[in-house]
């Protein structure tokens, strides 16, 4: 199964795409993590990114897609993949489905997890990353064992450089300006499926699976 999961910055859309790696066994592709990773290991790849990132600007289409569609051509990618992150514009699903239909492939399903932008603010401030191992919490909605303690690998936790409140709106924008646009490239697709990100992420995840078959 070949999953998008699309929704505004602090939707939940990686939270439940780990869930939905961990259920039907296929890998998990995050664009942030990646450049996230990249970063944190000082690559060129995460020098031109971080520049992006820290302003809460989209990183350039061109160094995003060969580094997608490289991934998703991998061995572990053959019984599909989620993708959280990507694609992030037009042009970016455009590149996506020109690759796959070269190999005969498409995508299965783009769940939009939706969220107005009022609980976007509130549970930006409230999330946390971990420094080790990159896992997201939730003071409040989803919190470690100890707090400040990664419940994974026992490292810190941080607020993220673009987490902070200036950034986050910063975000919301480009989002509704650039991001948006693929629910009626996906709704004409006939592949969208939207699910109520507001209530609890066990409850989301239910409805994720209801629309997903078990
Ligand atoms: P990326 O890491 O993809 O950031 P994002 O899309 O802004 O998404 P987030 O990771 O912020 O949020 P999320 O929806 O995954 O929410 P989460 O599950 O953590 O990208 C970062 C940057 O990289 C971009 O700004 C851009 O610069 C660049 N980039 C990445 N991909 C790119 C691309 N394709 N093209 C160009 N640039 C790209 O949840 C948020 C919080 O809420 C957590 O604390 C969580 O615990 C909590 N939570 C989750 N669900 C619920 C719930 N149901 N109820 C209560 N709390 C909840
Ligand atoms: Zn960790």
């Amino acid at each position: 199964m070949k999953i998008i999961m699309l929704g505004a910055p602090g939707a939940g859309k990686g939270t439940q795409a780990k869930k939905i790696a961990a259920k039907y066994n296929i890998p998990h592709i995050s664009t942030g993590d990646i450049f996230r990773a990249n970063i944190k290991n000082g690559t060129e790849l995460g020098k031109k990114a971080q520049t992006y990132m820290d302003q809460g600007l989209l990183v350039p289409d061109e160094l995003v897609v060969d580094l997608v569609v490289d991934r998703v051509g991998q061995e572990d990618c053959k019984d599909g993949y989620v993708l959280d992150g990507f694609p992030r514009t037009i042009p970016q699903a455009e590149a996506l489905d020109k690759a796959l239909a070269a190999i005969g492939e498409k995508m299965d399903f783009a769940i939009d997890v939706d969220v107005p932008d009022e609980n976007i603010i509130r549970r930006m401030g409230g999330r946390r990353a971990c420094v080790g191992c990159g896992a997201t919490y939730h003071l409040e909605y989803a919190p470690t064992k100890v707090e400040g303690i990664c419940d994974t690998c026992g490292k810190e936790l941080i607020l993220r450089e673009d987490d902070k409140p200036e950034t986050v709106q910063k975000r919301l924008g480009v989002y509704h300006e650039q991001t948006q646009p693929l629910i009626d490239y996906y709704t004409a697709a006939g592949i969208l499926r939207t699910v109520d990100g507001t209530v609890d992420i066990n409850d989301v995840f239910q409805a994720i699976v209801g629309l997903l078959g078990a």
